[in-house]
């Protein structure tokens, strides 16, 4: 499969919680790539927590560095990527994503909604009606999502494991052809 991929990066996208960097870290292994958590960066990168960015500057300061980072990101090879939920929403960022591979983990908004309840991490769900911004937010970021070259059904049983191997089966089928002569 790594050979097939030829070192183009795969990107993870989807909403929050959904197991973007549980189940990059599975892919990188069984790619023998390096694995990059763009939240984890931008956390490193600031000297600051997702929440706290959120908190002293705002989203659209946090979402400039999201941008910076990613751009930073996409000039390396065989990588795998977990982004963060939002990376969606900046046309630019579009750009970089498609110098990869492009999956989306796509999982329906009850079970991240059980599974992010206790969550404080996410600076979003600071809401008095978390469920009901978790839907907005979904329905307003699906037609972006769906851009993704390849999406990979997320359910309640099915296991990181489980969800890295359909991703690693889906692969080939978007893979651009070679070039024959
Ligand atoms: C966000 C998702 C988070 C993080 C930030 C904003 C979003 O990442 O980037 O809280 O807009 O959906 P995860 O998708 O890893 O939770």
């Amino acid at each position: 499969m790594s050979s097939l991929l030829q070192g183009v990066n795969l990107y993870l996208i989807g909403k929050m919680g959904v197991g973007k960097t549980t189940v990059g870290r599975l892919l990188a292994k069984e790619l023998g790539y390096g694995f990059v958590d763009t939240d984890d960066v931008i956390a490193q990168a600031t000297g600051k927590s997702i929440n706290q960015i959120f908190a002293e500057s705002g989203e659209a300061a946090f979402r400039q560095v999201e941008s910076d980072v990613l751009a930073q990101v996409c000039a390396f090879t065989k990588l795998t990527i977990a982004t963060g939920g939002g990376i969606i929403l900046r046309r630019e960022n579009w750009g970089y994503l498609h110098h990869g591979l492009i999956v989306w983990l796509d999982a329906p908004v009850e079970l991240i909604y059980s599974r992010l309840a206790e969550d404080s991490t996410r600076p979003l769900l600071q809401d008095p009606d978390p469920k009901g911004k978790l839907r907005s937010l979904l329905e307003e970021r699906i037609p972006l999502y769906s851009q993704a070259d390849l999406r990979i059904p997320v359910g309640e049983g099915d296991t990181p494991e489980d969800i890295a191997k359909r991703v690693l089966e889906g692969i080939p089928s978007v893979l651009k052809k070679p070039v024959s002569h």
